[in-house]
């Protein structure tokens, strides 16, 4: 009789204890994993800013036309105005942030006659391109 009332308390305290930890451990685990998948506003916009230094700088803005960027009005390439809302890149590729970054890496390996030269840009400033390019 003892023993079951010891077992049992103990199973109690173990319960009790183990509940708030875990509830606490859940807790503190989203807290920690929370940051690397929220997006906040603020991340968005700094992403977006640093592609539009992009478009000036790797000399986007000589080839194509952009109205919310005044500088950039080359007329070589076509206008980049509404990229987000256009069916297909360079007419040949499905668009999608995936494969638009892709493409500013490398145009000539999705439409082998185009005329863009391959940019002198990384794969994190082609993210920060699309960033821009697919902003409202
Ligand atoms: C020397 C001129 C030139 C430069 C520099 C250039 N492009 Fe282009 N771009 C073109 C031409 C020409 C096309 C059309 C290519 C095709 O149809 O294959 C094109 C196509 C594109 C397209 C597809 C547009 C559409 O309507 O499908 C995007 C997006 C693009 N360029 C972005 C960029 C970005 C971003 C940069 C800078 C990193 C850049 N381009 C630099 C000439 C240029």
């Amino acid at each position: 009789m003892q023993k079951m009332t010891i077992f049992t308390s103990v199973f109690t305290i173990a319960f009790a204890l183990s509940m708030p930890l875990s509830v606490t451990f859940s807790a503190a685990l989203s807290i920690w994993t929370f940051p690397s998948h929220a997006e906040t506003p603020e991340a968005l916009r700094e992403r977006q800013e640093q592609g539009k230094t992009l478009m000036i700088t790797k000399g986007c803005s000589s080839c194509h036309q952009l109205t919310k960027l005044p500088p950039a009005k080359g007329l070589v390439g076509p206008p980049l105005d509404n990229m987000a809302a256009q069916s297909y890149i360079a007419g040949v590729l499905p668009n999608s942030r995936e494969n638009l970054t892709q493409f500013l890496l490398d145009p000539q390996k999705f439409h082998a006659d185009s005329a863009m030269p391959t940019p002198d840009i990384t794969q994190q400033e082609a993210l920060r391109l699309v960033d821009y390019l697919w902003k409202e």
